[in-house]
């Protein structure tokens, strides 16, 4: 049980250390002087109102989030209205789809500028408007970290995209488009067309990708105001909610509430639980274990199976489902999925939240309003849904989302009655996307309908950031035929838009000596996804000189850094089991108490 919080008086507030600061008059005029530079008047500056930040994650070059330019006007006019003064700031660019080597590699980028930004200026508290992938995760780690009284805001997703009557979802239409072009259904100007159908407005991704995914848990988290998460971006609701979350932020400063009052391990918990019911991308863990991490909490992904795996698909959106994120907000959005999910008995109902109130309070009477696309606890899409955790020889960790396994895919895979939970397979293997895409319709590499495709190199260090290829097409004569997908296995991720239900995320990487750096293709591997199990078939004594091989040519051979950022990241990065964190950057917490500015 958290203690009541003494509301704060003005003197309390960190802001006063800069803008008034008798013993250090210099300081506080030479700040003051150029805020009123542009219209601010010393009254505001210096009478005592908390100071919030906004951290201004759109651009032209963050499309998902550039709304938010036009939005921070409605959080400020919310931060006037209840006695704040709004300073907004840029969050460095993340745009999922457009940055290379990955936008993952701008996770922690953004997360190291943000902690800097608010630790070393007068921000008492901060609204966090998020959106595209990564965004969402930097500014929940930077939150952890520095530990003022922290409020996410959502730009929320796109409205449905339809090609006639059929809805078209963002990334998710990508991934069926492109089997259709390696088929030679459609050319490659229908294929752009098709492809832009599934983007009709300002927003992210409609689908429940790793940008609805992440919003939604922050939500579920208690980061953002309950049923802010997935009110669509061009709704009349988006800009409301943006008005009241800068409200809050000023009241959260005077009540002192906190992102580590708030990100427990209940909290975390619930956010797994959830992931599951929402069908939540693959990328989910990774993000999540890192706030984690950065919040002091332990999670790991065997607690991702052990609370998550067991929980039934409740939202039926794309790619684990059919409709879209419209149609899931209108339903009830993430409120009805945790009022389903509380009357299980599944969720931590005391854990508070940003409004002071719990999240159990949150959701009360908020039942789905459409069991079409927010199916009831009792009768759901799919019975089990969350992530297993598969160990063995290769890895210690690698992720298969258990929601999106198809009926075709069991068939094909796990349909032996002695044993329905194992397949076996010859693997063909790939080091990187490039070398995917130049050899994968080779005829000498023999890839047939029981081949399991293996995607290496492509973990945080081997291809900085890690990159999202695990769910690798099958070659065209094989889609040709029908095959569409056959089992994908890898060190990096995959785009939480796509049905596939590849294991990913493999730990530790080839490129720092985990076993995918040794497979050859012609190898067997099995994989018994009811013992959570992966193992090559291989003599011990083979797979020894194989290592001995590796560690005499210096270790798995990677590209070369290509800016000094790459190279850094690379030496301090940790695996995608622990979140892809920075090494060093876990170590600090709640830096705005702990060390007052100098
Ligand atoms: Fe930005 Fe999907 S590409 S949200
Ligand atoms: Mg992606």
């Amino acid at each position: 049980m958290t203690r009541e919080k003494q509301r704060l008086s003005s003197c309390d507030l960190r802001s006063r250390w800069w803008l008034d600061n008798p013993e250090h008059p210099g300081t506080t005029a030479l700040c003051v002087e150029r805020f009123m530079n542009y219209g601010m008047t010393l009254e505001e500056l210096t009478s005592g109102k908390p100071i919030i930040g906004i951290a201004q994650s759109g651009s032209d070059l963050a499309p998902c989030n550039r709304h938010h330019i036009d939005l921070v006007k409605r959080v400020k006019d919310g931060i006037r209205a209840q006695g704040g003064v709004p300073f907004e700031f840029p969050m460095h660019p993340i745009y999922e789809n457009a940055r290379r080597p990955t936008a993952a590699l701008d996770r922690n980028l953004a997360y190291l500028g943000l902690v800097e930004i608010l630790h070393g200026y007068p921000i008492d508290g901060v609204v966090l408007t998020t959106g595209c992938d990564k965004t969402t995760p930097a500014c929940l780690m930077a939150a952890a970290t520095v530990n003022i009284p922290a409020i996410v805001l959502s730009g929320g997703p796109m409205l449905n995209g339809w090609r006639g009557n059929e809805r078209v979802g963002s990334g998710t239409v990508i991934w069926e488009l492109r089997k259709r072009l390696a088929a030679g259904d459609i050319d490659y100007a229908t294929f752009l067309a098709r492809a832009t159908d599934s983007a009709p407005s300002i927003g992210h991704c409609n689908t429940m990708g790793t940008a609805s995914t992440m919003n939604a848990l922050a939500e579920v988290m208690g980061m953002s105001l309950p049923g802010s998460a997935m009110i669509p971006a061009a709704y009349k609701e988006r800009p409301i909610v943006a008005y009241e979350t800068g409200q809050r932020c000023v009241d959260m400063v005077w009540e002192d509430i906190r992102p580590l009052d708030i990100l427990t391990r209940e909290a975390f918990e619930n956010a797994v639980v959830v992931c599951s019911a929402l069908g939540g991308s693959s990328n989910a863990p990774v993000h999540i274990n890192a706030i984690a991490r950065h919040a002091g909490v332990e999670l790991n992904n065997d607690d991702w199976q052990a609370l998550g795996h067991r929980i039934p698909l409740l939202a039926n959106v794309m790619p684990a489902g059919a409709y879209l994120s419209e149609e899931f907000h209108r339903a009830g959005g993430v409120p009805a999925i945790v009022n389903e999910l509380l009357a299980a008995g599944k969720l931590h109902g005391q854990a508070k939240t940003v409004n002071g109130r719990t999240l159990a309070e949150n959701a009360e009477g908020r039942e789905t309003l459409d069991e079409a696309v927010i199916c009831r606890y009792h009768s759901p899409l799919v019975a089990h849904a969350g992530f297993i955790n598969l160990k063995g020889n290769l890895f210690d960790s690698a992720l298969m989302k258990t929601s999106v396994i198809a009926e075709d895919f069991r068939r094909r895979f796990l349909s032996n009655p002695a044993d329905p939970d194992a397949f076996e397979g010859r693997v063909v293997v790939f080091d990187g996307a490039e070398d995917y895409h130049a050899r994968i319709d080779d005829p000498d590499l023999e890839i047939d309908e029981s081949t399991i495709l293996v995607m290496r190199g492509a973990g945080p260090v081997g291809h900085p950031g890690g990159a999202e290829v695990v769910n690798m097409q099958p070659p065209e004569k094989l889609i040709r035929r029908g095959i569409e997908s056959l089992p994908c296995l890898g060190d990096g991720r995959q785009s939480g838009t796509s049905g596939s239900p590849s294991i990913l995320n493999a730990s530790p990487e080839a490129a720092v000596g985990g076993g995918l750096g040794l497979l050859e293709t012609g190898d067997r591997i099995r994989i018994d996804l009811g013992r959570g199990e992966a193992h090559v078939l291989m003599d011990q004594a083979i797979w020894n000189s194989r290592k001995e091989k590796q560690a005499a040519r210096g270790g798995y051979i990677y590209p070369a850094h290509q800016t000094p950022w790459q190279e850094i990241q690379r030496e301090l990065v940790e695996p995608l089991d622990r979140g892809m964190t920075l090494r060093p950057a876990v170590r600090y917490r709640d830096v705005a108490r702990r060390s007052p500015p100098r």
